[in-house]
């Protein structure tokens, strides 16, 4: 309510505001909510003595806040100005509206705040050395760039913004927001004179150019003694508004509303307290599609067997091991309105030994009894009551795909089928692309081969229709 009413505010009055919040250390909307809430506290008080709720009245102690930024990614960028200790409150408010923070710090960044404080934070370690081998090997910068649905560069610093519009990437700043295919968000510190400097203009002008936007600096006192003027970086608050305004969707997202069961990875059929059976799935594709019905907007549970991928942003995962607990967990899951069970669910287990086996010298290997595993994809698909509106299954199949996943389909008794070919040497199991074919009762879709986050979108895409035209 508070950024609509300072929106629509006179540029005098709010040049005023922004003052009085500046000097109180607030932002404009906490500086009006606050007049707001005292104003309105006075009233009721005057008006029938009825006194406000601490939380209405106080700073937000338990006042629930709408997760505006449910599943986004923001890739903070924190430069070396001193406003970078705001940066770290900036991290928990976009955090507590649901955002995935990931942070990247420059050399100086780290002189006024710890990348242990902002990890704390942001709940993962920050990125700071672009040459870092274990950095590279994990993520790299290109993946930083671009796993991210914004980046914000808080504060940004005279001369951070010099590099990135000069196309300079001597760090790993640099090297993200030069490979970056996202929007870019600046928020601006600094002292007022550098603002006012001609190269500081014509830096700005080369990014506006280039499509970055900016929020703020305010108007105000200066760290430094004395000093006022334009060059105070924008509260947190100010900047999630300005994040949430570029992300906002233009229409409401195709699945919001919808509660969408995953499945993802192998499972892990125990047959001692140390071995187990299991299979080469690495969750990449269960996870992105769960990461792409999220940023649809629908409410996601993750399924999820033992993997080493990372939990997608804004889904509630259910970690598990065997099959048995697989299907445990996906029936306590539902109801659902959509079910899609990208697992590779062990069909068979043995019956697990409470105590390691031991290999006896000269003994006879130990021979194992296969067991049925419980069929998840079929135990849902032909529920009587309750069953998701939508079932789709995946086939892994090595030979004859489309004839194969075709027989499934009425087997199970699902609705579709994605099927994929996984007999290529360091092909579709633990890679980073796929091809599917899409088996529905109209008949194949061949998709083109392209990254699994790719079939997530377009599977995701193809739900969200087909909800709509049961609709
Ligand atoms: C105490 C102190 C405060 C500083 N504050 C700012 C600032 O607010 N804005 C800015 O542009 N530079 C500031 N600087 C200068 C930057 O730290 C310096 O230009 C640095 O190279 C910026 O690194 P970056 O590109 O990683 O942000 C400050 C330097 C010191 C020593």
């Amino acid at each position: 309510m508070a950024s609509l009413i300072t929106r629509k505010l006179d540029e005098a009055v709010k040049a005023r505001l922004r003052v009085r919040a500046a000097q109180r250390g607030h932002s404009l909307e906490e500086e009006a909510r606050r007049i707001l809430t005292e104003a309105v506290a006075d009233e009721a008080d005057t008006a029938s003595g009825v006194t406000l709720p601490e939380d209405v009245a106080g700073e937000s102690t338990g006042t629930s806040i709408a997760p505006t930024l449910k599943a986004r990614r923001v890739l903070l960028v924190i430069g070396g100005g001193i406003a970078a200790y705001k940066s770290l409150d900036l991290i928990r408010r976009l955090k507590e509206r649901g955002a995935a923070v990931r942070v990247v710090m420059t050399e100086a960044a780290q002189q006024f705040v710890t990348p242990l404080a902002a990890g704390a934070l942001a709940g993962q370690r920050p990125f700071t050395d672009l040459f870092s081998h274990a950095d590279e090997f994990d993520i790299g910068h290109i993946r930083l760039a671009r796993e991210t649905d914004l980046i914000v560069i808080a504060p940004a610093t005279a001369d951070l913004m010099a590099k990135v519009a000069h196309g300079l990437a001597p760090d790993l700043a640099g090297a993200v927001l030069l490979a970056t295919d996202k929007p870019v968000l600046m928020a601006p510190a600094m002292n007022p004179h550098m603002w006012a400097h001609a190269a500081t203009r014509r830096n700005i002008e080369t990014l506006r150019g280039d499509g970055v936007a900016f929020v703020g600096p305010n108007s105000g006192e200066m760290a430094e003694r004395g000093e006022t003027g334009r060059g105070r970086m924008a509260e947190p608050l100010e900047i999630v508004a300005a994040v949430e305004a570029l992300l906002a969707p233009l229409r409401p997202l195709p699945l919001q509303g919808r509660r969408v069961l995953i499945t993802s990875g192998p499972t892990h059929e125990p047959i001692d307290p140390v071995r187990y059976i299991a299979n080469r799935s690495s969750g990449k594709q269960g996870h992105a599609i769960a990461a792409a019905a999220a940023a649809a907007g629908a409410e996601v549970t993750l399924v999820s067997g033992p993997v080493t991928v990372a939990d997608p942003p804004g889904v509630n995962v259910v970690k598990v091991e065997s099959a048995r607990e697989m299907l445990a967990a996906v029936q306590s899951a539902l109801p659902a309105d959509v079910a899609v069970f990208a697992a590779a669910v062990a069909d068979w287990g043995v019956e697990p030994q409470q105590q390691k086996i031991k290999k006896e010298k000269g003994g006879a290997p130990p021979q194992f009894a296969l067991r049925e595993n419980p069929d998840i994809l079929s135990t849902i698909a032909h529920m009587t009551r309750g069953r998701p509106r939508l079932v789709v299954g995946f086939a892994a199949e090595t030979n004859d795909v489309i004839a194969n996943a075709k027989a499934k389909l009425a087997r199970k008794g699902c609705d579709w089928i994605v099927a994929n070919d996984v007999s290529h040497e360091g092909g579709v199991m633990g890679g980073d692309r796929n091809t599917v074919h899409l088996i529905t009762a109209a008949g194949v879709d061949s998709w083109p081969t392209q990254s699994k986050q790719g079939v997530a979108a377009h599977l995701v895409a193809r739900i969200a229709s087909a909800l709509e035209a049961k609709r």
